[in-house]
């Protein structure tokens, strides 16, 4: 494994750049051993996000719309007895990270199987590109993830290692190194793809699901085939699936509240906010421009517009 050159990134944790990306080594182990043994059947749905732009939220949209004639009524509904990181694995964190062939068989119960993961699309193997998978994306404005990844990371500090002051970290963030840094280069790397081929991509904004979560679980519906039948719509089914994994309802699951994720992180280290724009209480205005002139030399002519509140 080639890889260089080596950073003590937030939280002290010993990340490596490798093919234009940071990474911890051994989660870097475990994508490439996805990379090699992934078989994707043409029905899995990889959700694909950049770290804390919605990734909860995310799997437990897609495991509601997905399954949602798979439980017998909203009271046996899954997201109430499990939290979505159990519900929707990890492909680095939780299925590859010890095994580097597990059985993705018995380990999904519901149908189809979802994945999730946070490597840029360059990082995706060939097996989920080329086959029939479909790839549900999210981000966020850097400036909210950024705030959103220096409580996370702070929060699960490793022993003996010291938090870093938010302007270290924010320097840091502007050179790209946390887990999975840079942000632009993830964001554009799925953005492209999507442009290529969107059919095969969603690419959503987290602001834009807080503005209107109901059509984006119709539009995540039609996506992934399974659109919402008029009786569905009659039964108010689209606005029950927004209720169930809203913030306000998931953060009050007695495992999100008490359970750990299998990597030892506490679930309800996922749940803090949940506000766009919340940035504002944290950046000062040299650290607001700085970044305003990263997205504008970054994403200038992309096509792409992030946006920073509501
Ligand atoms: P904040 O830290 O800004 O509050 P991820 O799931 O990718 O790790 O992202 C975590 C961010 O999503 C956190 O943002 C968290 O509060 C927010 N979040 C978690 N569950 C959510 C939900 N159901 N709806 C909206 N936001 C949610």
């Amino acid at each position: 494994l080639q890889t260089s050159p080596k950073d003590r990134s937030l939280a002290g944790l010993d990340l490596y750049f490798y093919q234009g990306f940071w990474f911890k080594s051994r989660v870097l182990k475990a994508v490439i051993s996805f990379q090699e043994h992934l078989r994707p059947f043409d029905s899995d749905v990889i959700i694909a996000t950049v770290p804390k732009c919605g990734t909860t939220w995310l799997k437990a949209l897609t495991f509601s719309v997905l399954c949602r004639n798979q439980f017998a009524s909203d009271e046996n509904h899954p997201l109430l007895t499990f939290g979505p990181h159990q519900l929707v694995r990890f492909l680095e964190y939780d299925l590859y990270y010890n095994n580097p062939s597990p059985d993705l068989e018995n380990d999904c119960v519901y149908r189809p199987r979802i994945f999730s993961t946070h490597v840029p699309y360059s990082f995706l193997p060939t097996s989920i590109k080329d086959s029939g998978c479909k790839i549900v994306f999210a981000c966020r404005n850097p400036m909210d993830m950024f705030i959103s990844l220096w409580f996370f990371q702070n929060n699960i500090i490793v022993e003996n290692a010291v938090p870093l002051s938010l302007d270290e970290a924010f320097d840091k963030f502007c050179h790209g190194i946390y887990e999975f840094g840079p942000f632009f280069d993830q964001v554009l790397g799925y953005w492209k793809a999507c442009q290529e081929n969107p059919d095969k991509i969603l690419f959503l904004q987290y602001e834009d699901l807080k503005e209107d979560i109901n059509s984006h679980i119709r539009n995540l519906a039609v996506f992934l085939g399974v659109p919402f039948t008029e009786e569905e719509e009659e039964q108010g089914v689209v606005e029950e699936i927004a209720k169930i994994c809203s913030f306000e309802s998931l953060k009050e699951v007695e495992m999100n509240k008490k359970g750990m994720h299998a990597s030892g992180i506490p679930n309800s280290v996922f749940f803090r906010k949940a506000k766009v724009g919340d940035w504002s209480n944290y950046l000062t205005p040299s650290m607001v421009e700085r970044l305003e002139k990263l997205i504008q030399e970054k994403l200038g002519d992309s096509g792409l517009t992030l946006k920073l509140t509501c």
